[in-house]
């Protein structure tokens, strides 16, 4: 999604921010751009497509300057031009500004703004604020950097939605501000230079000093010192955090990409999800960061799970897992559907919001409506700075690692496994039995080693990929808590490859679509041995019948499911509740190589953001 980074300092700022920018590509973005201030005049540089396309235009044309804005932009309002893409100027001509998010109000402003006299030059909401920024500061009779604090301040009371923005002004050299609404914005401390970035990743290796920014706070940012203050002008606290430096692309190692890095860092980052949480004497979970007490947590008597994309697969899983070992009722639903709808919610429900960044705009968005409504609602996230993890009641940290490919995998991984503890804790609160406890508690103990071994099948999974890599389409298919497996394994198979994947539970095949099997139509069948393993053999059979090719989740030593199946994805095997976190991983790694044999941009597929930061 767009991301922003502004530098004021004593350096050049061009290769500063074409830098900075490219610590952004992970999330996403289709142009770029950047705006500097050098005493003559602003100078924009922007260009659709990859960043490399503007450090070209930047090469060609060098821009030099101390201080500057830039952003990558993913597309809503217009389509990816150069036009389109940020910083856009106002009607002087003399103020630069970049912007995350959405101004639901553009359009009204637009109009007002064009009956005054302002021409666009292009279709985006961001160029409406510019002029409405550069009108209030054309407006204002205040002198110096205030002039351009007060005009952002007096703009954004008239705008609708979400932002995260940068200006500069060519009258004010060394200056940028910086305001939030929703989106984040982080203050990167330099010595003697000061940064502005929507995600710390940016920053990696010029400080590790940060402020977050709060929502509504305004920065004037300088090379020297830097002043946040509220929405309404007063000199607000800041905090300086230190945080771990981030990731960079040597950082892949020896892998070819971070998503097939990612994969393999599993058996550490599945480890470090239950790392310190195991109460082996007890036959349970400890999970402190929840802030509640077991009282609190003996009297509730529902759970909701709120998410987007994968995170709500990992929470559909969770379903399962809180259901069977604490037998509490769980709902799980889409973060943008309950947001906006009418769910009726029981009084002693405990909500969770599913985040790998914190930063998703709908997760967000349905964490604030079930807090609005009354409810305690805790985060299960990986970015401990996010929006997210802040706002919930408390919660549990991932510590996963920074996550770069946009296909999520590891965060997945080490959401069910949290969902695991949970079940756990809140079961041995209730029926579940010691000795039941403790054979959760061997499983997940042992499943780093039954990862790695896992992990060895890569090769037979890379061959069944270029067997398999010119199907139009797929299915899916996995019973009770594998079905949310079955749903993340088409999920993967969209994001990276492209191809069109629906995700069913396996019984649903003969309710319409089985309709869709042909001998160009593989069928991707988790069928582990468990409670409805001879059902999922029956949903083989039916497949093989019509004559559709079958590509099945097994145990190693499944002979049966060796005989009927085309393809066998083997799998260590496990206790029956924590085996979908070993069977999500084939599908991981038979996404990846499908994705690398159709010569798929794997880290950053088309259209796709890391984190959405808008709705
Ligand atoms: C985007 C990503 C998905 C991700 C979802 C939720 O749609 O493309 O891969 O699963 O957001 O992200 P979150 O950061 O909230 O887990």
């Amino acid at each position: 999604m767009c991301g922003i980074v502004a530098y004021v300092g004593p350096r050049d700022a061009q290769p500063i921010l074409l830098d900075a920018l490219g610590r952004l590509e992970y999330r996403g973005y289709d142009s770029a751009g950047l705006a500097i201030l050098n005493g003559h005049g602003v100078q924009v540089r922007k260009k659709s497509g990859r960043i490399e396309e503007l450090a070209k235009a930047c090469r060609a044309k060098p821009v030099e300057g101390r201080s500057g804005i830039s952003h990558t932009r993913w597309a809503t309002h217009g389509a990816p031009t150069d036009a389109n893409a940020h910083p856009h100027l106002d009607a002087s001509g003399k103020l630069a500004l970049v912007h995350n998010g959405v101004i639901e109000n553009y359009l009204e402003l637009k109009d007002r703004l064009a009956k005054a006299g302002h021409k666009f030059a292009s279709d985006t909401d961001t160029e409406i604020l510019a002029h409405l920024v550069g009108d209030c500061f054309s407006q204002n009779q205040e002198k110096g950097e205030v002039r351009l604090i007060e005009a952002v301040r007096k703009a954004l009371k008239q705008v609708q939605g979400t932002l995260g923005i940068a200006v500069i002004h060519s009258d004010l050299p060394g200056l940028v501000v910086g305001a939030r609404r929703g989106s984040p914005l982080v203050i990167g401390v330099g010595n003697g230079e000061n940064f502005l970035a929507s995600d710390t990743q940016a920053l990696a290796p010029y400080t590790n000093r940060v402020v977050i920014l709060q929502d509504q706070e305004i920065v004037a940012l300088h090379a020297d010192r830097f002043e946040v203050a509220s929405p309404l002008g007063q000199k607000a606290d800041v905090r300086v955090e230190e945080i771990e430096n981030g990731v960079t692309a040597s950082d892949k190692g020896p892998h070819p990409h971070f998503m097939l890095k990612e994969i393999h860092e599993q058996a550490e980052t599945v480890r470090n999800a239950f790392r310190g949480r195991l109460d082996a004497d007890e036959a349970t979970a400890k999970l402190g960061g929840l802030n509640l007490s077991s009282e609190d947590l003996r009297r509730v008597e529902r759970i909701f799970v709120l998410g987007c994309g994968t995170a709500l697969h990992a929470g559909m899983v969770g379903k399962y897992l809180i259901e069977t070992l604490a037998k509490i009722p769980v709902d799980t639903q889409h973060a943008s559907e309950f947001r906006y709808g009418d769910s009726p919610v029981h009084e002693k429900t405990l909500f969770f919001a599913v985040s790998q960044s914190g930063e998703t705009a709908d997760t967000l968005g349905a964490l604030r409506e079930a807090k609005r409504r009354g409810f305690r609602c805790l985060g299960i996230c990986n970015n401990v700075s996010s929006t997210i993890a802040r706002e919930s009641d408390g919660g549990v940290y991932m510590h996963a690692g920074p996550e770069i490919g946009v296909a999520a995998t590891k965060s997945f991984t080490s959401q069910v496994v949290i969902f695991t503890l949970l079940g756990l804790l809140l079961g041995r609160q209730r029926s579940l039995s010691a000795a039941h406890g403790r054979e959760i508690l061997e499983a997940l103990d042992k499943l780093p080693d039954q990862i790695l071994a896992l992990l060895q099948e890569s090769a037979s999974i890379q061959r069944a990929a270029t067997a398999y890599a010119k199907a139009r389409s797929m299915l899916f298919l996995g019973r009770l808590a594998n079905f949310p497996i079955a749903l993340e394994g088409a999920l993967k198979m969209k994001e990276v490859t492209y191809i069109h994947a629906e995700g069913y539970p396996s019984a649903e095949l003969k309710h319409g679509v089985i309709a869709l099997i042909d001998k160009e139509t593989p069928s991707v069948l988790i069928a582990t041995q468990d409670g409805v393993y001879d059902k999922n053999l029956g949903s083989l059979q039916e497949i093989k019948a019509r004559g559709g090719p079958v590509l099945a989740v097994a145990h190693g030593d499944d002979a049966k499911v060796a005989g009927l199946a085309d393809v066998v994805f083997r799998v260590p095997r496990t206790h029956e509740l924590v085996q979908p976190i070993l069977n999500v991983i084939p599908l991981q790694l038979f996404s990846y190589h499908m994705a690398v044999t159709l010569g798929r941009d794997v880290d950053k597929p088309r259209n796709l953001a890391k984190s959405v930061t808008v709705e």
